[in-house]
């Protein structure tokens, strides 16, 4: 689905402060549609967005996306993966200002936006500070795996190569939401342990909660993988004791 979130919408839910990475460099991938791209940029952020889709004309891309819109909010208003109490309205608005702001953007900046494919991007080693990836890994796997897809073509062996690539250009942080299943009640998607697993030395991976809400009920982490180093300072004893009173 070419559907995309707000700059505002991707900075809830990757728990991210813009002012934080002034200056660095941000891959998102997939940037699909959204507008995460503009905002980081005005927030002094080099930034790179790759999506498979950005190979298609504009006209056509813009087609695209205003179809696969109109398409997956009907699916959800009839969907039992989002909460009866949620309201589609807004959550709707925001995919129509997401879809006009990318495709400003995209105009008047086109070096931002680079077509290209997981599990093998166009991009060289350790190019990117940050590396976020919204909407794709965890959330295309398998309907068995709860996921969305009714065909295997995103199982645990490609969300492996997937995870490999991003990590291969990423120099400090990963952030990939969701990290959970569709299917409610929502929980950490079962791929995530194994990744978790098998991660290359010097990373570290957390789970942390976020703000965002798109109708999820249960348990709706982010996934966030910070390079530690390929051999991190023992934590001093001091700061393995409670604080003293
Ligand atoms: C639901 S959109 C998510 C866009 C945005 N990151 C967000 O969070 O709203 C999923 C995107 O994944 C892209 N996509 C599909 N297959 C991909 C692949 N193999 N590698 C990278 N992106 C892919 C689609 O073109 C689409 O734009």
């Amino acid at each position: 689905m070419f559907f995309g979130r707000t700059g505002a919408e991707a900075c809830r839910f990757f728990n991210l402060d813009l002012a934080d990475w002034s200056g660095a460099s941000l891959l998102d991938c997939p940037g699909g549609p959204g507008s995460l791209a503009p905002l980081a940029r005005r927030s002094g952020l080099k930034v790179l967005a790759v999506d498979p889709l950005y190979a298609l004309e504009p006209k056509d891309l813009e087609r695209r996306c205003r179809e696969d819109i109109a398409f997956t909010i009907e699916q959800l208003r009839q969907s039992s993966t989002v909460r009866s109490d949620f309201n589609l309205e807004p959550y709707h608005q925001e995919k129509l200002e997401a879809l006009e702001a990318f495709l400003a953007d995209r105009q008047a900046h086109p070096e931002s936006y680079r077509p290209g494919a997981l599990p093998e991007l166009p991009l060289a080693d350790d190019s990117f500070d940050l590396v976020l990836s919204g909407h794709l890994l965890f959330v295309y796997a398998p309907l068995a795996d709860g996921g969305l897809h009714e065909v295997d073509c995103f199982d645990l062996a490609w969300h492996r190569r997937a995870l490999a690539e991003l990590l291969r250009v990423c120099r400090r942080e990963l952030r990939i939401f969701p990290a959970y299943t569709i299917t409610m009640p929502a929980r950490v998607h079962p791929y995530v342990a194994p990744l978790i697993a098998d991660l290359p030395a010097g990373w570290q991976a957390s789970l942390e909660p976020t703000s965002y809400d798109q109708g999820a009920m249960g348990e709706t982490p982010m996934l966030r993988i910070r390079w530690i180093g390929p051999n991190p300072e023992p934590p001093e004893s001091s700061q393995l004791l409670p604080a003293q009173e």
